[in-house]
């Protein structure tokens, strides 16, 4: 098994992720968080949520922000006038080039199915053009094992081999768009090369009708992204807080895209969480708040435990820049699918605001009473988004904890999550099921889940009992035993490293507190 069958596997077993509607054959896109599911992402959530808005403090974030500034959060409907994806572009543009495979019925993004040659080794022979099939695979350049592609033609591919020795792939580029160089690429499972039809767009919101009467005037979006709830708020915001430019508006809620090839687990769903920031600035300030809001959402993760060597920062070429943005940057994690996107920060200038201002015909200008000079107090701000995705913070939150490690020469399975992304944060234990144990533990268990997210276990071995918290993520386990009775202590083991030490019992809920924050 891969590290990704093994997580999706413990997701299961565990109760943090379950296929959606499972008991009918699941929906394919939607998952369901269970029971330490739930705790995991809502931790984070509220993680994202102080870190960003509730306790924000510039002063404390890593690096300087360019001045002092405010948070505030929203929360916004999912269904919303449709002009607002009319005037944002979505209706006219949020679409993904689809294609289908007239053979397997399958249906594919055009942009993540590669077409490739095999060609010599070391030579690329011009007699090859009549015989040669190209082949088309899911995923990116480089990331399919030749194996894999050519199994099921081995005939084919053996008898090149023939001709022409050893062989490589090479990525054939645009050859979905070119009908001649189509009629030739052997679809992935196909038997018969040409059965891919040309790509085209397709709309990736969903439409749903509100009121009784479906029909034209009743269309509504499932939104596909919280942004633009944040936009058309912008003026309310504004006239209802003592917010001042620069300032941002926070929210997290669900987002909904008909994507046309959910994958890898919850990576790409058709429902998910995303947590967004759209931050208000003057313009000649937007590339330093650009590069503030960057380096802050990448430290981010860090200060949550993913590691430096799997997250990466990637600038946008000039050419990949969505039209509405002037810079963006994703940071990306090493995935053991592969290295993708966790969060986009962007500078959006004023392209959201603006398009608003048009389509509604009301003034979304900024007025600053404090400006001295007369010309530049009523302006449209630009705007920095920082724009994560719960489910794939959480994805790459289990990535990087899943761990299997030898333990007296035992392995087990361990998620090493951040205290504060846990779900449980503590389990407590008696030893054993007799001499006033298991009221002590209780006792300890009741007072301590006041304040956190506690469980108590009393069925089994101790050792047993360790390895399913340690599954869990538990970080902390706590065993009352018999000298409890005698000196008022108990034995705290610490999940990552085993090591136990022996505390007062009165000092465990001021150690765990410590260790959350
Ligand atoms: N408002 C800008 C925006 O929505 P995006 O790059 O399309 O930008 C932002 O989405 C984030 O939302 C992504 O970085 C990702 O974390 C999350 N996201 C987008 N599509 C997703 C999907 N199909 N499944 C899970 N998360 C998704």
């Amino acid at each position: 098994m891969d590290l990704m069958e093994k997580l999706v596997s413990l997701c299961k077993r565990r109760g943090y992720i379950f296929p959606s509607s499972e008991i009918y054959g699941g929906l394919n896109g939607c998952w369901d968080y269970g029971p330490l599911g739930v705790e995991l992402k809502r931790n984070i959530k509220n993680a994202w949520w102080q870190d960003m808005i509730s306790h924000h403090d510039e002063t404390a974030a890593p690096g300087s922000a360019p001045g002092s500034f405010g948070m505030v959060g929203l929360d916004c409907s999912i269904l919303m006038n449709p002009t607002v994806w009319q005037a944002s572009g979505h209706v006219g543009g949020f679409n993904d080039p689809m294609v289908d495979c007239r053979e397997t019925k399958s249906r594919y993004r055009a942009d993540q199915l590669v077409v490739y040659r095999l060609l010599a080794a070391d030579s690329v022979p011009a007699t090859l053009a009549d015989e040669e099939l190209l082949y088309a695979a899911p995923g990116e350049v480089g990331k399919t094992a030749e194996a894999d592609l050519i199994q099921p033609h081995r005939k084919h591919v053996e008898s090149l081999r023939k001709k022409l020795g050893e062989l490589r792939l090479e990525p054939v580029l645009d050859a979905l768009s070119d009908a001649s160089l189509r009629a030739r690429v052997l679809a992935p499972g196909a038997k018969e090369p040409g059965s891919l039809t040309a790509p085209r767009a397709f709309n990736l919101m969903f439409k749903t009708n509100v009121g009784a009467m479906e029909n034209n005037s009743s269309i509504a979006y499932l939104r596909p992204e919280t942004a633009q709830g944040i936009f058309v708020n912008f003026k309310s915001v504004c006239d209802t807080t003592r917010v001042r430019v620069p300032f941002g508006i926070g929210q997290i809620g669900k987002a909904f895209r008909n994507e046309i090839n959910p994958r890898n687990f919850t990576f790409r769903s058709r429902e998910f969480e995303q947590m967004e920031i759209e931050f208000f600035c003057r313009p000649e300030e937007a590339d330093d708040w650009y590069r503030y809001w960057r380096d802050r959402r990448f430290q981010w993760y860090i200060g949550l435990g993913l590691s430096t060597e799997r997250l990466h920062l990637r600038e946008h070429d000039r050419d990949e820049l969505a039209h509405y943005a002037s810079d963006c940057a994703d940071v990306e994690y090493a995935f053991p699918f592969g290295l993708s996107e966790l969060e986009g920060i962007a500078n959006r200038t004023d392209f959201d605001l603006r398009q608003h201002m048009e389509a509604s015909g009301k003034d979304l200008r900024y007025f600053d009473d404090q400006e001295p000079d007369a010309d530049k107090r009523r302006y449209l701000p630009y705007v920095i988004e920082p724009s994560a995705g719960a489910d794939r913070a959480a994805l790459a939150f289990l990535c990087e904890a899943y761990c299997e490690d030898e333990i007296g020469g035992e392995t087990r399975t361990v998620l090493k999550l951040h205290p504060r992304l846990a779900p449980i944060k503590v389990a407590v234990f008696p030893l054993v099921k007799k001499d006033g144990m298991p009221e002590r533990a209780l006792s300890l268990y009741r007072a301590l889940r006041t304040q956190f997210n506690a469980f108590y276990d009393e069925k089994g071995a101790i050792g047993r009992r360790y390895r399913r918290q340690d599954e869990a993520g538990t970080p902390y386990c706590v065993t009352v035993d018999g000298q409890t009775a005698d000196d008022g202590t108990v034995t705290l083991r610490e999940r990552d490293s085993c090591e136990q030490q022996r505390l007062p019992i009165d000092a465990i809920a001021a150690f765990l507190a410590a260790r959350m924050s």
